[in-house]
């Protein structure tokens, strides 16, 4: 199959003169200048109920950046019948002009869109320049590129005939629909968790966290320029429980893409298995959840490898990303180098909004995060078994600002060694240099999540031990790196135990969650 060969979009780097900072600065300031007013998209039309909602820049909670109108039970049933009013034709579309679609949606990305995409989310989701420009721009566009030629290679996969005997396997979409959930820490999952499913053939009921939808609104704009026809991909906001019952009740149910919470997911899991008996297929159910992601330090590791990983891992984008580095475990020997190092560096971070792009560290995406964060920084900080290294403090003036915080703990089972914060907080746990085999243990044993991890070691054994030892506690493991930052085509995502389904972001293994085969045999 002739597709173009995937290569990955150029991350380019907003320097202070450079043009795509100018541009960019542009985008940002006609999204705050103008207030726009976000509709659903359901079929052909954009829908306004005058049920209207705020957003604000969680950096800047008292500028009303965008208004959405939220859509009741008919919007849900509008979309599922405008998706399954599309699938026929969608379905039987050439997969050449699907990919057609998706090819030019990443163009559109890589050029008119990329400040307009990278300025929705740094306004709407408090990222910083870079973090924008690696998610909403650039994993987005790798999304859709592998996507499209892993597409190619399934439709490849044949099986063998014989004499007077043709066999023929055709990857067909599921019958009914796909509903979509995107969270709102990566602009980029929620497109691929649309255009992933849509590209096979399948028709998607698209539902984004509310956090997210002053960038959704852009990812629609796209798909729809692309090509994409209405119908294909609809676009609502519904309150979740409103809409659950109305999907997962609708016989055409036929999958599930979800990134999110994984108590959310276990909820979706068990209703969508009470209501089994209602559905015409089996449906996919594919997740991505929770993390509480380790960086292990051997006794042997370089202390700027250690903490490069800490403080990039645990930081970058306040810490909300699925596989940010919030436990760590690091040996006696190297701790004072690696204390004083993260102490020197973290001095130096920059706090505010991303519309100064000196500023490293944003906003945490609402007030009911900042609360949750601030609970947890207040006990530890009033906790005498609990060292606060770095940070411990916050501030809601403005935006919903957490100091990054470095915690010490004497016990390897403190509550924030377990659960996961979402926020800038990383705990780590000194450990006696003799101990490391125990510590495995520890960091198998300590949360329910597989999603991530590090080991950080210049000893080859110790990294078989550790690569072989963790080979449970996450679905992408990293050697002398940070947990974070996986890139489509090279390090295909996702996690196992409470971590999600693991059918890999970006990968030939989840876009065969949106077919259902048909073997044909022919005989002459
Ligand atoms: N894929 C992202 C990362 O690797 C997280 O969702 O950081």
């Amino acid at each position: 199959f002739n597709v173009p060969a995937p290569v990955n979009e150029p991350v380019l780097n907003y320097g202070p003169r450079s043009v795509e900072r100018a541009a960019l600065t542009q985008a940002l300031q006609e999204g705050r200048a103008k207030q726009i007013d976000i509709p659903m998209y359901i079929g052909s039309e954009q829908v306004r109920t005058g049920k209207t909602l705020e957003i604000r820049p969680p950096h800047d909670h008292k500028h009303i950046l965008a208004t959405y109108h939220e859509g009741d039970a008919e919007h849900v049933h509008a979309a599922i019948k405008a998706a399954l009013d599309a699938k026929e034709a969608w379905e039987n579309m050439p997969w050449e002009d699907r990919a057609a679609i998706f090819l030019k949606a990443a163009d559109l990305l890589a050029g008119p869109y990329r400040a307009k995409i990278n300025a929705a989310t740094m306004l709407g989701q408090s990222k910083n320049a870079y973090q924008a420009e690696i998610d909403a721009a650039c994993e987005l566009i790798d999304f859709l590129r592998f996507n499209v030629h892993y597409m190619t290679e399934i439709y490849a996969q044949q099986p063998t005939s014989g004499k007077g005997i043709w066999n023929r396997v055709e990857f067909r979409p599921l019958e009914g629909f796909i509903f979509a959930i995107t969270p709102f820490n990566f602009t980029a999952i929620a497109g691929n968790l649309c255009a992933s499913a849509a590209m096979m053939g399948n028709v998607v009921v698209w539902k984004p966290a509310p956090t997210q939808i002053y960038a959704a609104d852009v990812v629609m704009q796209v798909f729809l320029e692309a090509g994409v026809p209405p119908g294909v991909i609809n676009l609502i906001y519904t309150d979740g429980p409103v809409a659950g019952d109305i999907i997962f009740s609708h016989p055409e149910f036929a999958g599930l893409h979800f990134t999110g919470s994984t108590g959310v997911f276990q909820n979706l899991w068990k209703t969508i298995g009470n209501n089994i008996h209602l559905y015409k297929s089996y449906p996919r159910i594919v997740g991505e959840t929770g993390g509480k992601d380790f960086v292990l330090a051997h006794p042997s590791a370089d202390v700027d490898v250690v903490s490069v990983a800490l403080l990039r891992g645990a930081f970058e984008y306040q810490g909300q990303k699925c596989s940010a580095a919030s436990r760590a475990y690091i040996p006696k020997s190297l701790w004072p180098a690696v204390k004083e190092k993260l102490q020197a560096e973290m001095a130096t971070f920059k706090i505010g909004p991303v519309e100064d792009f000196e500023n490293f560290i944003n906003a945490v995406i609402d007030e009911r995060s900042f609360d949750k964060l601030a609970k947890y920084i207040d006990a530890a900080v009033a906790d005498p078994n609990v060292n606060v290294i770095s940070g411990g403090t916050y501030d809601k003036t403005n935006g919903w600002f957490i100091t990054p915080t470095v915690l010490e703990v004497k016990d390897p089972y403190y509550i924030t060694m377990c659960e996961e914060l979402f926020g800038p907080v990383l705990t780590l746990y000194v450990y006696d240099d003799a101990d490391f085999s125990n510590v495995m243990d520890i960091i198998d044993n300590t949360s329910k999540y597989a999603l991530t991890g590090s080991i950080i070691s210049q000893d080859r054994y110790a990294i078989a031990e550790a690569t072989h030892r963790l080979r449970n506690a996450a679905g992408n493991f990293y050697v002398n790196d940070k947990p974070t930052g996986a890139v489509v085509g090279q390090q295909p995502f996702g996690g196992a135990r409470g971590s999600g389904t693991n059918d890999k972001a970006g990968s030939m293994q989840n876009l065969l969650r949106w077919v259902s085969p048909r073997t044909i045999k022919e005989t002459f």
